[in-house]
């Protein structure tokens, strides 16, 4: 997507081909900053540090991090290290799992000598490939936003999503967003109802940085307006992205996902989740008993950071300095809540039978 009229993707190799250049979205949206990558180290500490974030991107982020650490050191050892200091980085997308899981698989067959060059190679096809499956994830959404605002005339498609499944949470196009590009480039009138997404705020910050720059039509909401938006027919359907989806249907999300879903059922709202299937773990069954769900740092949620009327960037305590706060990074949204899964080949049930349909390849790999 373009930034200033300029093309940007979220992740790309460095001009001097040693190095992994990434935006600094810890300071969206009020700066827009690209720092590169030199080493194994600062690919981990971008991850854990949310520099980056979002399934897809966690995860080609990742697999550029083997190849930087496999630039310093190519041995069997060092392909082993890289993959657990990445691994422990976050512990719920799967995407990181799945990448470095393909980036193990194919290094092992090169020689030590030619390593480096090969992960970079195999990173860069990783990502290629994410753009491809971001943007038919937007096509296959494109025919269901259409027929959803068939049913609308007269006013524009009212659209909520949660934190954010944008470009800036893959590598281009996004997943929950795709299908918003694809709909408004096509002429689709729509609204945006963009949650803020506590405690980090990357519906606020991220969604509506990313769809005001592309000058869709949208309005930020404290994440517990939904449930009275739907009640009042200011929803026409909710989508959402994942960062992982079980074998049977179940959508791990974001924090608060589950509470839209629940508003959407009690009022007839479709709720669609939009999924790369590499964010499917087909060795899972069960999303709310075997899911890891990652437990951040409490500041989180007892602080928060802005701009203040001179433009610098300051963070404020909004809790008593003496009360603990618990802070969840996702929940489990169960696959009967869901609607449909907007996936590369196609939308499918979100069921054990309407995924192996779609991915018989993987589903019985
Ligand atoms: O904690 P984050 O910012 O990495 O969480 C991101 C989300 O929950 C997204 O909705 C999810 O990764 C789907 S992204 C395409």
């Amino acid at each position: 997507m373009k930034v200033d009229g300029v093309a940007y993707r979220t992740v790309w190799p460095g001009a001097d081909g040693a190095s992994v250049e990434i935006i600094d979205q810890t300071l969206l949206p009020h700066r827009f900053v690209t720092v590169p990558l030199h080493t194994l180290d600062d690919a981990a500490r971008a991850i854990r540090a949310m520099q980056v974030r979002g399934a897809p991107l966690i995860g080609v982020t990742a697999a550029y991090g083997v190849a930087l650490a496999l630039a310093a050191d190519p041995s069997d050892t060092a392909l082993a290290n890289a993959a657990a200091v990445l691994a422990a980085t976050r512990p719920t997308a799967v995407n990181l799992r799945w990448a470095l899981e393909r980036m193990a698989a194919h290094l092992r067959t090169v020689a030590p000598a030619d390593r480096a060059a090969a992960a970079f190679a195999e990173a860069g096809q990783i990502a290629d490939e994410d753009v491809a499956v971001s943007s038919a994830i937007g096509d296959y959404g494109l025919a269901l936003f259409r027929e959803a605002a068939s049913k609308a005339p007269g006013r524009p498609l009212q659209v909520l999503t949660h934190c954010n499944a944008g470009w800036l949470a893959t590598v281009d196009w996004g997943t929950a967003l795709a299908p918003i590009y694809k709909a408004f480039d096509a002429g689709i009138a729509l609204h945006v109802w963009v949650d803020e997404t506590r405690p980090r705020n990357q519906g606020a910050s991220l969604t509506a940085w990313e769809l005001g720059r592309h000058g869709v039509p949208h309005t930020v909401i404290v994440d517990n307006a939904g449930g009275h938006l739907m009640q009042h027919g200011r929803v026409d359907l909710c989508i959402v992205g994942t960062d992982r989806t079980t074998a049977t249907g179940d959508v791990c999300n974001k924090i608060g996902t589950y509470l839209k879903a629940l508003a959407a059922h009690d009022n007839g709202v479709p709720f669609y989740v939009a999924l790369p299937s590499s964010t499917i773990d087909w060795r899972l069954d069960d999303g709310v008993r075997e899911i890891p769900i990652e437990e951040r740092d409490g500041r989180e949620v007892t602080h928060i950071t802005g701009a203040t009327a001179g433009g610098g960037l300051e963070t404020v305590a909004l809790t008593p300095e003496r009360s603990t706060a618990a802070n969840f990074g996702f929940d489990v949204t169960p696959a009967r809540l869901v609607t449909g899964l907007i996936t590369e080949r196609g939308v499918v049930a979100a069921s054990r039978a309407g995924l192996a349909a779609a991915f018989p390849d993987q589903a019985n790999a």
